[in-house]
């Protein structure tokens, strides 16, 4: 196949993406106008010169720097902006359903209260909603190199907007912060109604995985690549149909793999995981979803077949409804027909 032909086979699947940290999509140009408009100097004097610094050996090294670019959303209408930009350029990408996380700690540790942070970014999602027609869930996620204290008072701070919010999640540091660090928080906002998530076997071991399942009992892994080292998890994941939201080009930019084509999806789908390829954070790691499907699909030599049951992946991982779900599903498979 040509490679103008993938994208364009690409560029036509309704997609999902499940795994997109709002603030990981912060892209330097508007990083550099919200930060003029709040009089805000950054720690580089160019949009270039910031792009340059986006090479990272590891999830740390990025996190510095994510941490950092995050510091100069101030006002609600700053997280409208953001989160406004993320949601047309994947609508133009044709991204149908989003599951968005956002960090509400990196903000309100810095005195941004928690309903500036919620309200810019709820007040986009709505809007693409009715203008862009894309369907959205919302997750809170907890950041695990803070203490379980911490997220508990966020937990608290997120009361108010619960009607806003559809679960949780874990994210930041993983080596050396387990998922059982966060059982009796997780336990409590389960007892709250929300659905449940966490990053795991990113950089840490198959443990942490079976400890998010376990101690933690999320529906649904983050990353999820190291579950390869274990022939019981992955029949474990099978079994209960645990799915993974993969991140290919995170995967390669934080040194997770060596090359695009050592990424494990393929051999994933092969033994029948839900695996799902989203993007984690566009902005840091030189690609949305397309380019992320483009990527994987080019250096695994991917077929249709192994496309459309990404894109159905897609689908059955999200929080839609059945209903919902089987029709997504029912387009997805008539889309891949017609190019046959
Ligand atoms: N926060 C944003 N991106 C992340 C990632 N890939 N892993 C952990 N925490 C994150
Ligand atoms: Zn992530």
């Amino acid at each position: 196949m040509k490679l103008s032909e993938l994208q364009k086979i690409i560029q036509g699947i309704p997609k999902t993406e499940l795994h997109l940290h709002i603030e990981g999509s912060f892209e330097p140009e508007l990083m550099f106008e919200i930060a003029n408009r709040n009089n805000i100097t950054l720690a580089y004097d160019s949009v270039e010169s910031l792009k340059k610094a986006y090479q990272f050996n590891n999830l740390q090294e990025f996190l510095d720097i994510y941490y950092l670019g995050a510091q100069v959303l101030l006002k609600e209408q700053d997280f409208f902006d953001l989160t406004w930009a993320y949601l047309t350029k994947v609508h133009s990408q044709n991204v149908v359903h989003v599951e968005v996380f956002f960090d509400p700690q990196t903000h309100t540790d810095r005195g941004v209260p928690f309903s500036v942070a919620i309200t810019g970014i709820h007040n986009a999602l709505e809007k693409a909603k009715v203008e862009l027609n894309i369907s959205y869930k919302l997750i809170m996620s907890y950041l695990r190199h803070l203490s379980e204290e911490s997220a508990f008072q966020t937990l608290e701070s997120s009361l108010p907007f619960k009607h806003w919010i559809d679960g949780v999640g874990l994210d930041s540091s993983e080596l050396g912060n387990p998922p059982s660090k966060f059982k009796n928080v997780f336990e409590a906002s389960a007892t709250e109604g929300f659905k449940l998530v966490a990053h795991a076997g990113e950089e840490g071991p198959a443990d942490y995985i079976w400890e998010a399942l376990d101690i933690l009992k999320i529906e649904r892994i983050d990353h999820g690549n190291r579950c390869l080292d274990d022939n019981a998890l992955v029949q474990r994941l099978i079994d209960n149909k645990i799915a993974l939201t993969l991140c290919p080009l995170s995967n390669l930019e934080l040194k997770v793999i060596k090359k695009m084509e050592d990424h494990p999806v393929a051999k994933m789908l092969e033994k029948g995981i839900l695996a799902t390829i989203n993007s984690d954070d566009p902005a840091y790691f030189g690609g949305y979803m397309n380019e992320n499907y483009y990527e994987t699909a080019k250096a695994l030599n991917l077929n249709n077949n192994q496309l459309m049951q990404l894109a159905i992946n897609g689908f059955e991982a999200s929080w839609l409804s059945s209903d919902d779900k089987a029709t997504h599903i029912a387009t997805v498979k008539t889309y891949f027909n017609s190019l046959n």
